[in-house]
């Protein structure tokens, strides 16, 4: 079994959970972020966060909808077109 488990939150961040010191989680300029004590964390998807990378709860408050809720609600929006006869 993986060590390292990351979720997907419905319209919500990614949850990592792994045991103390077997993750690391930098920033762009490869300095790590404190996790000491930590097995999990989320980490922000919606852009929201004042708290970036972590997520801050934001999400709920801006009514965030992933991409694959909204992907699947446009597809139900569009009507289908009609095959045309002989196609
Ligand atoms: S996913 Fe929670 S604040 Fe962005």
């Amino acid at each position: 079994m993986a060590q390292v488990k990351i979720t997907v939150r419905r319209n919500g961040p990614f949850r990592v959970e792994a045991p103390e010191g077997t993750i690391e989680l930098v920033d762009a300029e490869g300095n790590p972020y404190d996790l000491t004590g930590k097995t999990a964390f989320s980490l922000c998807r919606c852009g929201g966060s004042v708290n970036k990378p972590f997520c801050d709860g934001t999400h709920s408050k801006i009514g965030f909808q992933a991409a694959e809720a909204a992907v699947q609600k446009a597809d139900e929006t569009v009507p289908q077109e009609e095959p045309k006869p002989g196609a």
